[in-house]
């Protein structure tokens, strides 16, 4: 097993535990480029945080973070709290394609919710693991459906990166919330730096991927987002957001500063969405 390795400081390198779509690793200088001034003297929030890349690779000391599916906020918290518990029951889980059918089908059984949180964080990491293109995608009624992936040596226990995720959610002052982003802006100090890193608005009709929660991300969403960082921006509070670069998005936040950036989608429900796309980083501060 390879050993964690160190940064330039004294934390280890932490990657994102779940391949999440949408993750930003790939734009992670460009955002970290894009940091205001001082933002480590404050709390630090990122309330869409799916894989959380750019979380780990910041580790700020104080920290909000969120997301609105449960599965993935259940799987942080059993990480923090229990992780040597949880890389036993992850080596425990089989690559077979009836295997992944079974443990697949769980959350359409009325036990599932009885299911412990450790059960519910390891099925999760191991369909994430094996599923077809690390693809977390849920249907209408809120169930898993991405196909199995048949890959022949799925990094199912990534036990360094699991420990090390863990000890810095120990370490750090990181509150974990299964919240709708709103709740959790609406309750930040206004010294609080936020990132948003939101479903993005599609660039064209077959392009969107929305399925990370039950209901998805609707057209309105995209006002009621900017409704909050305008919120946010009438409250003095520094924000991030990244977006599609896209006429609405770019209509949308006219106020505000707009940097365009390239990225490479690595993951799309069709896989017809890969290439270099434009993407856009919007900011209500210039100095960084
Ligand atoms: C683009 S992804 C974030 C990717 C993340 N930055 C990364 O590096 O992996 C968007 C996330 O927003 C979450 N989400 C969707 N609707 C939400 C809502 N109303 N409130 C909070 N999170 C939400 C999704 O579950 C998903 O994890």
């Amino acid at each position: 097993m390879p050993k964690v390795q160190q940064t330039k400081g004294t934390q280890p390198a932490i990657a994102p535990i779940v391949k999440w779509a949408g993750g930003k690793r790939q734009l992670l200088p460009a955002l970290q480029s894009l940091l205001p001034q001082g933002w480590q003297a404050s709390t630090y929030c990122e309330p869409f945080l799916g894989g959380g890349a750019l979380l780990w690779a910041l580790q700020p000391k104080q920290a909000v973070v969120g997301d609105l599916n449960a599965e993935l906020m259940n799987m942080y918290h059993v990480v923090r709290d229990t992780p040597h518990e949880l890389v036993e029951h992850l080596a425990q889980h089989h690559n077979t394609s009836e295997y992944f059918y079974q443990l697949r089908m769980q959350d359409r059984e009325p036990e599932f919710a009885s299911r412990t949180p450790l059960e519910r964080a390891s099925r999760f990491i191991y369909l994430n693991k094996t599923c077809y293109n690390g693809l977390f995608r849920v249907n209408n009624a809120g169930e898993f459906n991405s196909p199995y992936g048949r890959y022949k040596h799925p990094n199912i226990v990534n036990r360094e990166n699991i420990l090390a995720v863990s000890e810095y959610l120990n370490q750090a002052k990181v509150m974990l919330v299964h919240e709708d982003y709103q709740t959790v802006l609406e309750h930040l100090p206004d010294t609080a730096f936020v990132y948003l890193d939101p479903p993005y608005h599609p660039i064209s009709d077959t392009s969107s991927f929305t399925g990370y929660v039950q209901g998805g991300w609707k057209a309105g969403d995209q006002e009621r987002l900017r409704d909050a960082c305008r919120d946010l921006n009438r409250r003095g509070v520094r924000f991030m957001q990244s977006n599609s670069d896209t006429p609405l998005i770019r209509e949308l936040y006219a106020e505000f500063e707009l940097t365009t950036v390239q990225a490479v989608r690595a993951v799309n429900s069709k896989g017809s969405g890969r290439g270099a796309v434009s993407e856009l980083i919007i900011r209500n501060y210039v100095e960084c």
